[in-house]
This record gives C-alpha cells, sequence and structure tokens, in this order.
C-alpha cells in the first residue's frame, strides 16, 4: 500500500489536482478543438507544432497560456484549447477489447462507493478506460490491482493508463492471469475492499471474490448481456456469502440545445452494459433471503441455452388457464365482426344513394 509522503497534500501529490491546473506547460496532452467542431489531442512540446493540410499550429503559441485559450494557426484557422476530461481521454484512447463508457464507468465509482485509499482488484483490464475512473478514485494512496489474462490487453491498457497520467500511477500494478487463480494467491484473505469485474464469465468467480473480500465489500460486475447478468446472480446466491445482488442499467440521452430546438439529441448510445452489486457477510452470517412465493425455476446450464418462462421466473400457466384464453380470444373475435357487420350495415343504410 502507499503511503503519504510527509508535507504533501492530494493537490502537490504525483497524480493531485495541481497537475491539473494553471497554465499549460511543456509535455502535457492538450485538445484543440477547430471551428467544425473537430477535436485532435497532441502532446506540448517546446519547438514544435502541430500540422495539417491547412497550415501548421506552434506549440509555443501555447505553452504558458492559461486553458481555454483560442489560438490561430499560420493560415488564419482557430482552435479551442483545453486539456482533455478522462471522458474525452477514454472515447479517444486506442482500444484492444470495449471499453466501459464514461456513464457506466460513473455509476460503478459511485454504486460500489470507491473512495481515496480504497484497496480495490479489477478484472480483466482491456484497455484499461475503467481502470483509470478508479485510479482517480483511490488516489495515489489507495491501490488498484487489476488482473488481465492477455498480455496484449495489459499492455494497451498500461500504455493508455500511463499516458494519461502522465506515467505510471503509484497505486496501481497488474498481474497477468485469470483472476480467479491469481487474486487469491496475490490478496490476503477478507484484505480487499471492493471488487471490480468486467469480463466474460464473473461467475467463475464467486469463490475467489467471496475469499479476498473484507466483510461490508462491494463487488460489482458490469456484463454485456442479460444472460450473463442472471447467471451471475444465481452465481451469488447460490453462493451464499454475499447480500442479495441488486441489478440495472442506465440510459444517458444528449440534448440538442439551439435556441427554441430544445429537443433530445436524434441519436443515442442505447446500449452499453449492465450492472450487479453484492456485499459481502460477515464470516459465517446466512443472507436474508426475501421471502418469495415457492419457485419451480432452478437456474441450470440448460436454461442459458433455451429461454423457457421458468428460466425468466414467469409462473408455469396451466393448460386449462389456456385454453379459456384462446376461448376468451376467439370470443372477442367473434363479437368483433359481429358490431363491425352490423356497424357496416348501418352505414350501408345510412349512405346516401348515388343520383
Ligand atoms: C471487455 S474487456 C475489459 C475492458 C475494460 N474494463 C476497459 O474499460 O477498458 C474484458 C477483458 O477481460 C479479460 N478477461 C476475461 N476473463 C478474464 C479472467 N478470468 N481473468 C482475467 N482477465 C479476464 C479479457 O482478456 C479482456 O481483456
Amino acid at each position: 500500500m502507499n503511503s503519504e509522503t510527509p508535507g504533501q497534500t492530494a493537490a502537490t501529490a504525483p497524480h493531485g489536482a495541481d497537475n491539473r491546473r494553471g497554465p499549460l506547460r511543456p509535455g502535457e496532452r492538450v485538445q484543440l478543438t477547430d471551428e467544425k467542431g473537430r477535436h485532435s489531442t497532441i502532446t506540448l512540446t517546446e519547438g514544435g507544432a502541430f500540422h495539417t493540410h491547412r497550415g501548421f499550429l506552434p506549440h509555443d503559441t501555447i505553452i504558458g497560456k492559461p486553458e481555454g485559450t483560442i489560438v490561430t494557426n499560420t493560415t488564419g484557422q482557430q482552435y479551442q484549447v483545453l486539456r482533455p476530461l478522462l471522458s474525452d481521454f477514454v472515447l479517444s484512447m486506442p482500444r484492444g477489447a470495449a471499453v466501459v463508457y464514461p456513464k457506466d464507468a460513473g455509476q460503478i465509482v459511485t454504486m460500489a462507493d470507491i473512495y481515496p485509499g480504497a484497496r480495490v482488484v479489477e478484472a480483466g483490464v482491456g484497455s484499461g478506460a475503467l481502470s483509470i475512473s478508479l485510479l482517480r478514485a483511490v488516489g495515489d494512496y489507495g491501490s488498484l490491482h487489476s488482473f488481465e489474462r492477455r498480455e496484449e490487453f495489459a499492455d494497451i491498457a498500461r500504455g493508455n493508463v500511463e499516458t494519461f497520467f502522465g506515467g505510471p500511477h503509484p497505486a496501481w500494478n497488474i498481474t497477468l492471469g485469470d483472476f480467479q487463480e491469481e487474486v487469491v494467491r496475490t490478496e490476503e484473505p477478507g484484505s480487499v475492499d471492493r471488487v471490480v469485474l468486467d469480463m466474460l464469465a464473473p461467475w467463475e468467480c464467486t469463490d475467489a471474490v467471496a475469499t479476498v473480500l473484507a466483510p461490508g465489500g462491494v463487488w460489482i460486475s458490469y456484463v454485456a448481456t442479460v444472460t450473463q447478468l442472471s447467471r451471475t446472480a444465481e452465481a451469488i446466491r447460490a453462493d451464499g456469502r454475499f447480500t442479495e445482488p441488486d441489478g440495472w442499467e442506465s440510459m444517458v440521452r444528449g440534448w440538442h440545445l439551439e435556441g427554441l430546438a430544445v429537443r433530445p439529441d436524434h441519436r443515442m448510445v442505447a446500449h452499453t452494459g449492465f450492472l450487479l452489486t453484492a456485499r459481502r457477510l460477515a464470516e459465517g452470517a446466512t443472507g436474508l433471503v426475501a421471502k418469495r412465493r415457492a419457485s419451480k425455476t432452478n437456474f441450470s446450464e440448460e436454461d442459458l441455452n433455451a429461454w423457457t418462462p421458468a428460466a425468466v421466473g414467469e409462473r408455469e400457466v396451466s393448460a386449462h388457464k389456456l385454453r379459456r384464453a384462446a376461448r376468451d380470444a376467439s370470443s372477442k373475435v367473434q363479437r368483433g365482426a359481429l358490431e363491425n357487420a352490423e356497424k357496416y350495415n348501418a352505414d350501408q343504410d345510412g349512405t346516401p344513394e348515388t343520383p
């Protein structure tokens, strides 16, 4: 675990707020936005230049200026200069695997209660987008231990994290390998505050998560499909060492704001993934299970392949009820036909004859 250096504050720490304040410095990344709203991100170097087919912009016209400055290149093109936000960076950084979008990263940090100084483990690391948000939340004196089974992804993530923070982050380390095997080897039982999983099969990690998570610790999983959501929730219940799982999704709809034309955008990112949380119970405690009517729905491998009503928790409908519904439906059709016929006749009677 990292410890605070005497005399250092959260602002002056290696990745503290002071790095993002004040005039723009050589070595910093800045986002240029042109008059058409197109973004380019550059790293400022003394004597460097940003070239396009419409002239070039010397970096020295930016260095030393405040954020929000408007600069002009050699052919009169104007650019607005800002430090990129985390959300700008994540959406434009190199990707190996699908990234967790900022809207979900925000939910994860808040709903998994990731706090400064927390001990967090994460898998898989993918492109490192979520790792950046988690590192921001734990801060320089917390710890984020990320597990990734594929070396190429770990390399991409390392590159992205280091680019974003301007070098290695003191709270971060990556272990290569399968989370469920490596985490129990590297973390003491009951020592981890939060577990964050974004992977294909989080249900395979239930035992490992229960082993390393401290009592009261939060486990959050991000999954892309309802089949994964359902299987993870059932694995958590079956394990018995966690509270009842909570699942949800979030949707964010941008708005077009122009004069009186204020309305939702025509396009949106409609689906990213689902989130699921559960908390570790104290050792030996038995979870309170919500009282439900007796159910015949046992979750099995077969259910994954066939969406039977039982597998999705629907009540079995008796053959008798189905026959009655069919009779109702058919009598409605007949009644409708009769009413239509009467209406037709009435219309015919009332229609003036053509001359
Ligand atoms: C969708 S990506 C993660 C994206 C990442 N959260 C981000 O925001 O950039 C899923 C990653 O999980 C890794 N993975 C899948 N199962 C794993 C396991 N059991 N242990 C470690 N890594 C795993 C995959 O190799 C892949 O890189």
